[in-house]
């Protein structure tokens, strides 16, 4: 049995109800985050909160709590469901009005939601053999880096790639590359590693910093700049990332092979230092 978190109380998932009235129902109006859980432990669970803060502040709605209750509920979470890898979901709507109205309500009780989910890692077979993705124009709002639940965009982009057989779709924006579907996505061109740079067309990805942390740490030549759709499609490697996915090479894009057509050589030291990072971090402990 899974048990949640709804409005101060823990029950179990399949018994957490909300308002037909609540404006994330009504309006997409919330904010959310997933935070992966290795050996019981959250993954940078600081950086996520901050993020939480900001997507808060972006869409004027009070946190409901400070880090450390966050914390508490989160590990209270953790404790409760199955299993030493977890991902949680936690997110909060702008709460249930008495009539349905754009503007906010006068007073708000947000709703806060938080549940634990098995962490899902990909296939090995997709990181031995790469994933293959579409691409689409980035028809979604300005403001990418709030990470809302209002994701209507990223799931009819998303199933784009599903339809086609494939796993993400890379958005292209005004001739560059933006992000994936529900996904960071990295390049590398003659042994530099690209990464767009964070604005207001990308999600700041939790796991995007851990890539560039890595890339600095190991001595990967990086270069954080616009990257162009010419660029993308010309790479010699491209990877996603995200939470859930960790990272994963990308080999086939819109039927045509990236680079050799398989992993490449800077995606497998990535890939082996990332393991290694969450491996020294989160499973042996300080
Ligand atoms: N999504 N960009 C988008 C649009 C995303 O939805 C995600 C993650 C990312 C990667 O961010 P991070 O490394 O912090 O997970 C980038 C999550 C996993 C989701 O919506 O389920």
């Amino acid at each position: 049995m899974q048990t949640a978190y709804l409005n101060g109380t823990l029950l179990p998932l399949s018994e957490a109800r909300v308002s037909a009235m609540d404006r994330g129902f009504l309006f997409g109006d919330g904010a959310y985050e997933v935070i992966p859980v290795y050996s019981r432990r959250p993954f940078r669970l600081a950086e996520h909160l901050r993020r939480l803060r900001q997507t808060l502040d972006g869409i004027r709605l009070d946190n409901p709590h400070d880090d450390a209750a966050w914390a508490r509920l989160i590990g209270e979470i953790i404790a409760r469901n199955d299993g030493e890898d977890q991902s949680v979901y936690l997110q909060i709507t702008r709460g249930a009005d008495t009539r349905r109205n754009h503007a906010f309500p006068a007073s708000v009780t947000p709703t806060v939601f938080v549940m634990s989910e098995p962490l899902l890692t990909p296939p090995p077979a997709q990181r031995e053999t790469g994933i293959a993705a579409v691409s689409a124009p980035d028809m979604r709002w300005l403001r990418c880096d709030l990470k809302t639940t209002s994701l209507l965009a990223n799931c009819l982009l998303r199933q784009l790639a599903v339809d086609a057989g494939c796993v993400e779709t890379i958005l292209f924006r005004d001739g560059y590359m933006t992000e994936g579907a529900a996904s960071n996505i990295f390049a590398m061109k003659a042994g530099v590693m690209l990464a767009p740079p964070k604005n207001h067309l990308m999600l700041p990805g939790i796991t995007y910093d851990v890539v560039l942390e890595l890339a600095a740490a190991h001595g990967l030549p990086c270069e954080v700049r616009d990257v162009s759709e010419d660029e993308t499609r010309a790479a010699d490697e491209l990877w996603m990332t995200s939470s859930t996915k960790e990272v994963l090479p990308i080999t086939l894009l819109d039927g045509r092979a990236i680079g050799t057509g398989q992993p490449g050589p800077a995606f497998r030291n990535m890939y082996a230092w990332y393991q290694e990072f969450k491996q020294t971090v989160m499973r042996c402990g300080e």
